[in-house]
C-alpha cells in the first residue's frame, strides 16, 4: 500500500504548552496512555512549539529533528501509528519540531509537543478530524497534550471506556472569557533526571499516598470547575496551590524520592505567599519541574514578574497571557 496523501503531504501547527491547576499524574492504562485521574489547565501564550511533517514515499522509518538535533522517534511514531492507519498509508514522515522554551524542564514541552504533532500529522495526511479526536491523538503521545489541543482553559476527562475512547479534553473557556496573566520564573534550564511519565509510574508503585492522590481527585476536579465557573480567583489559585503541593507531597513519598524543586522554587514560593500578604492575589503552581508558574490578575502582573525576579537563582521571568489552541501555520 503507498496510496498518495491528499492535503499536499506536508502541513505546520503550531500548539502552546499548558499549565495544570488540577494536576494529572498517574495512568489508568500504561498502553493507551489514559490518566489514572482528570485535570484542569490554563494554555499558555507565550510558551509554544511549532511542528512541521511531511509523509515520504522514499524514507524506510520516521525521522525525528527536535530544535535542529536529530532525536529519538519512538514517542513520534506511537502518534504517526495511529495517524498512517486512519488515513490508509504506510508512508513515513520527516517531523520537525522547535521548542521556543526549555524541552523537558517542567514547561510542559510534551504537551505542545504532542498536540503540535497530532495537528500537523493529520493535517499532512489529508484527515480531518475534530478537536475530539485530535486531543485523543495527541494524549498517545503525552496525557497533558490532550489539553494542548484547546485555548483558554481545558478539562481533561480520565475516561472509563476500556479503549480510551472517552479519555480526551475539552475547553472550559476562552481566553477572553477570562483573562488571566501567568509569570513563569525559569530557575533551571536544563532536562529534568526522572522525566514525567517515569516519575509517574514510580509513584504509582511506591507511594503509600497514591490511592489518596486518586480518591481526592474528583473533588478538587470539581471545586475547580465551580471556580471558574464564579470567576473567583481567590478560590482558583487557593485551590491551585492546594492541588499543586499535594502533588508535590505525592512525589516526595515516592521511593526513591521526586524532588523536582532547587532552592530557587522554594524561595519563590515563599516570595508568592508574600506578595499575597501584601494584598497581591498571586498564587502559584509547580509541574514535574524546578520552574515556577505564578497566576496573577492582568493588572498585577508587574508587580509580580518584579518581585519573581529578585529572588536568588531565578534567572529569567516569561510572562504569558492564556493562548489559543493548537492550530495550523501552513
Ligand atoms: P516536560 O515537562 O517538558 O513536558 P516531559 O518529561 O513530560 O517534560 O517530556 C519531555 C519529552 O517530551 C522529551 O524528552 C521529548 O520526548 C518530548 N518532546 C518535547 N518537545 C517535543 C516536541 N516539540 N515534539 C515532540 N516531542 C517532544
Ligand atoms: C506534573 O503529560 O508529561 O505536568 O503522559 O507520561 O507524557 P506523559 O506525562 P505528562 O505529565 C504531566 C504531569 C504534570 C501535571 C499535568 O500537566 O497535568
Ligand atoms: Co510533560
Amino acid at each position: 500500500m503507498d496510496q498518495p496523501l491528499g492535503g499536499g503531504a506536508t502541513a505546520v501547527a503550531r500548539a502552546h504548552s499548558n499549565i495544570a491547576l488540577v494536576k494529572y499524574w498517574g495512568k489508568r492504562d500504561a498502553a493507551l496512555n489514559t490518566p489514572a485521574v482528570g485535570s484542569i489547565s490554563v494554555t499558555l501564550a507565550a510558551l509554544y512549539t511549532d511542528t512541521r511533517v511531511t509523509f515520504r514515499p522514499d524514507l524506510s522509518g520516521d525521522e525525528f529533528w527536535l530544535d535542529g538535533s536529530r532525536s529519538d522517534a519512538t514517542r513520534v511514531s506511537r502518534v504517526l501509528d495511529l495517524v498512517r492507519r486512519r488515513a490508509a498509508t504506510d508512508r513515513y514522515a520527516v517531523v520537525s519540531s522547535t521548542n521556543n522554551f526549555p524541552t523537558g524542564a517542567g514547561l510542559a514541552s510534551s504537551a505542545s509537543g504532542f498536540a503540535a504533532l497530532a495537528v500537523a500529522a493529520a493535517g499532512a495526511s489529508g484527515l480531518t478530524l475534530a478537536d475530539r479526536e485530535l486531543s485523543i491523538l495527541a494524549r498517545h503521545g503525552s496525557g497533558s497534550a490532550a489539553r494542548s489541543i484547546f485555548g483558554g482553559f481545558a478539562e481533561m476527562h480520565a475516561g472509563v471506556a476500556a479503549d480510551g475512547s472517552d479519555a480526551y479534553a475539552e475547553q472550559l473557556l476562552e481566553p477572553a472569557d477570562w483573562p488571566l496573566s501567568v509569570a513563569v520564573a525559569i530557575t533551571e534550564r536544563g532536562e529534568k533526571s526522572i522525566n514525567s511519565t517515569i516519575g509517574m509510574g514510580e509513584s504509582a508503585t511506591t507511594s503509600p499516598f497514591y490511592q489518596a492522590w486518586q480518591d481526592s481527585a474528583a473533588d478538587d476536579l470539581a471545586e475547580m470547575r465551580a471556580a471558574i465557573a464564579a470567576r473567583d480567583f481567590a478560590r482558583l489559585g487557593e485551590l491551585s496551590e492546594y492541588n499543586c503541593l499535594k502533588l508535590h507531597a505525592l512525589m516526595l513519598s515516592t521511593r526513591p524520592a521526586l524532588i523536582y524543586w532547587n532552592a530557587a522554587t522554594v524561595a519563590a514560593m515563599h516570595v508568592v505567599r508574600g506578595l499575597r500578604a501584601d494584598g497581591v492575589p498571586a498564587y502559584f503552581t509547580i509541574d514535574a519541574g524546578p520552574q515556577v508558574k505564578v497566576l496573577c490578575l492582568p493588572a498585577d502582573s508587574a508587580a509580580v514578574r518584579g518581585a519573581l525576579a529578585l529572588v536568588p537563582g531565578v534567572h529569567e521571568v516569561r510572562m504569558s497571557a492564556l493562548g489559543p489552541g493548537a492550530h495550523r501555520l501552513e
